[in-house]
């Protein structure tokens, strides 16, 4: 379904802002602009603005920015085309989609053709359940015993499968499904001797939903405790139902994720519909597999918060540091709730009153840190290596935190909680990326040469053909090299924090000096007796990259920078509300994305942390994490120009003077990339 370039241009010129907000949000005018309650986030006084004028909207409370487009894209959850259809069917724009090739239209109808038989398979096991006597005598009481309301039955759509061993293939039959078809969904099994029987026999069945509420797939639970047979059976993968990309409950529980700023991840279908009973309405699962990236991406488009209830044993234990180190890694704000031993989300609900539930969650919710330094240290004792061992399990996880500015944070809270110095932490984490850097480097170099010996020839850096990273600078010089290389940062990711910083923290002011970690008594002494002035975060970073005439690789990002860097050569400092208004949809989202409370460092991430950044001792994070940015950048710069060096020096017919310039040039590099990168081991810390 491909829409043409020029009717999403009209569609989006048509749109008026004021109009598509207006069908979600009351409105009320004020001067030229409307107003009314934010939808993004929770508020009493209205502070979400729309101005017809610029044709976009904008939440002064959480940041929130966009067009039309953007606005329901984030309030519907839609797609881009989506979003564009929905727009051509208010404004009555006839879309003319490009036609689509025989094998997409197959592919297209097969995936329907399974979604068709999933609902009807669904619907054939919610009658059983409730209209069939033997339905209701086994199934219907089984969930009553269980003390499931016919509400949540309703809800979640739960069926019964008879005992008959081809009930459901004869009624898909009869309603004209193809049996082909039936074996592909996984609900019919072919026999080898022919014939075929259903896989769902005299199990409860729980239908699973993706996040539009479409089934694509179930889970039958049998009825009495037998050894010999599996306690659940579940629908294999199909065309439709890729199990590491689907959580149980997510269509129920989306709108509740994203009111309630935070999901709660538990082990089971039972779980999620009896806290869905007890009124926690926010809760998914994993059934069927552990959990997976995918799952953590799925979350992650409502909400960047989510709390991990797993049962108090040993295997739940290991699952959540799995899961904790899972959700870190992809950015996300993580905290984590053990049950009692021997109890699940469901057994606790059933046992206690649903206001006694949300208290106990509420109050027994611990952040990663806490909960490992709480776990690791009753075992630890008083043991001195153990108790490093602690830290050390700590420090691991701060490692897999993408963004260097939040990992100051929790290095911050570590020290504080286990009164370790925070330069020993950082010390700790710098080891680990390091190592991290050398494992991938290792990793890449090694498929290099099998990639040459494979096809027979040893690799040379010529024209078109890319060098590995920093292949220059660690293998020619051979070893091991003591600078910290920091390819765990991307071009894209390095660039995108410096904007980061500069919008949300642009007019913090910091003396440029205490961004440094001090390592030198003497220089200690010549820092506090040299009085600094003390300059704006937008000062010294546009300041300090402008010095070195520094462009970014990524589009969007230049233009940010080159804007900034244009209003500082004129002495005017740009704040972040004129990128959050930018006539330039990018531009606009981007900003609105970076200074939204979906990314940690908001200004609700340091309310609800208690931090605020006013102290001296704040600036001086933010001013550390400039510094680090501002390095790695140009470390990394220079690798480029490195790398373009060395394919000038491979052209055919170069005179040996032009080859000595080029020699003398990557010297003069090698040299430069040497000092940042000892600056930048200071900062983060490889002083080794
Ligand atoms: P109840 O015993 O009905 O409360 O189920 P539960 O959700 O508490 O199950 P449990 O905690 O034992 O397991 C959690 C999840 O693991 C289940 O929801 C299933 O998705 C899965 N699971 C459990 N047992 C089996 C099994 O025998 N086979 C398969 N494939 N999955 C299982
Ligand atoms: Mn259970």
């Amino acid at each position: 379904m491909m829409i043409p370039k020029q009717t999403v241009q009209e569609v989006l010129e048509a749109s008026k802002v004021e109009e598509v907000v207006g069908e979600f949000v009351s409105l009320s005018k004020r001067g030229v602009n409307r107003i009314g309650l934010c939808p993004f986030h929770n508020e009493k006084t209205p502070s979400f603005t729309v101005s017809p004028a610029k044709n976009i909207f904008k939440c002064f409370g959480c940041g929130e920015s966009g067009s039309s487009v953007d606005f329901l894209m984030k309030h519907e959850h839609f797609n881009f085309p989506q979003a564009v259809k929905w727009l051509a069917d208010k404004y009555n724009i006839h879309i003319e989609e490009e036609e689509q090739t025989p094998e997409q239209i197959a592919a297209e109808n097969e995936r329907e053709g399974l979604f068709a038989i999933s609902k009807f398979a669904a619907e054939f096991f919610n009658k059983t359940l409730n209209e069939t006597d033997k339905g209701r005598a086994i199934g219907l009481s089984y969930f009553n015993e269980r003390g499931y309301s016919q509400d949540i039955i309703t809800k979640f759509n739960l069926g019964y499968s008879p005992e008959d061993w081809d009930a459901l293939a004869v009624a898909a039959q009869a309603a004209g499904y193809p049996i082909d078809a039936l074996v592909q969904s996984g609900l019919v099994i072919k026999k080898d001797q022919g014939g075929v029987y259903d896989r769902f026999r005299n199990r409860v069945i729980f239908p699973i939903h993706n996040a539009s509420g479409r089934v694509l797939g179930f889970g039958g639970r049998i009825l009495i405790a037998d050894k010999k047979k599996p306690k659940y059976v579940n629908s294999p993968e199909s065309l439709i139902y890729d199990k590491s990309n689907v959580l149980f409950g997510l269509y129920s529980a989306k709108n509740q994720i994203i009111k309630k700023d935070n999901c709660y991840l538990v082990e089971g279908y039972t779980d999620v519909i009896s806290l869905y009973q007890s009124g926690i309405e926010n809760s998914v699962s994993s059934s069927g597999t552990s959990l997976t990236e995918g799952q953590i991406r799925l979350i992650k488009r409502y909400t960047p918060n989510i709390t991990i209830l797993y049962d108090g044993d040993a295997a739940g234990i290991k699952a959540s540091f799995r899961g904790i180190d899972m959700i870190v890694r992809a950015g996300m704000n993580v905290r984590v709730i053990l049950f009692p031993d021997g109890e699940d989300p469901d057994s606790y609900a059933k046992s206690h009153s649903a206001s006694d539930l949300s208290i106990f969650l509420e109050s027994s919710a611990k952040n990663f840190i806490n909960f490992k330094s709480e776990l690791l240290s009753k075992e630890a004792g008083n043991d001195p290596l153990k108790k490093a061992q602690v830290v050390r399990q700590i420090v691991e996880t701060i490692a897999l935190v993408p963004e260097q500015l939040n990992r100051i944070f929790f290095i911050r809270e570590t020290s504080e909680l286990l009164n370790v110095k925070e330069e020993v932490l950082t010390n700790e984490v710098a080891k680990i990326l390091r190592k991290e850097h050398y494992k991938k480097q290792e990793k890449h170099n090694r498929e290099q040469q099998q990639k040459a010996a494979g096809i027979g020839h040893t690799p040379s850096p010529e024209l078109g053909d890319e060098p590995p990273e920093d292949f220059f600078n660690d293998n020619l010089s051979g070893g091991e090299t003591k600078t910290p290389v920091k390819s765990e940062i991307s071009s894209k990711s390095n660039e995108l924090e410096i904007i980061r910083l500069l919008l949300n923290f642009g007019e913090i002011e910091f003396k440029p000096e205490i961004a440094k970690v001090e390592d030198l008594p003497e220089e200690k002494d010549e820092e506090e007796n040299t009085e600094e002035e003390e300059i704006s975060v937008i000062e010294f970073i546009i300041g300090d990259l402008l010095e070195d005439d520094i462009s970014f690789d990524d589009e969007i990002l230049n233009s940010i920078y080159k804007e900034y860097a244009n209003a500082y050569e004129n002495d005017r400092l740009l704040n972040s509300n004129y990128f959050v208004t930018h006539e330039n949809d990018e531009i606009r989202k981007l900003a609105g994305d970076l200074l939204s409370e979906n990314h940690i460092l908001s200004p609700l991430w340091f309310k609800s942390h208690q931090i605020s950044i006013t102290p001296e001792t704040d600036h001086a994070v933010v001013a550390r994490a400039c510094y680090e940015c501002i390095y790695s950048l140009k470390v990394r710069k220079i690798s480029e120009l490195k790398k373009k060096l060395m394919k000038k020096m491979a052209t055919e017919g170069l005179s040996s003077e032009a080859q000595d310039d080029i020699m003398v040039e990557y010297h003069r590099y090698d040299i430069m990339q040497n000092k940042l990168n000892q600056g930048l081991g200071r900062i983060i810390g490889g002083k080794n």
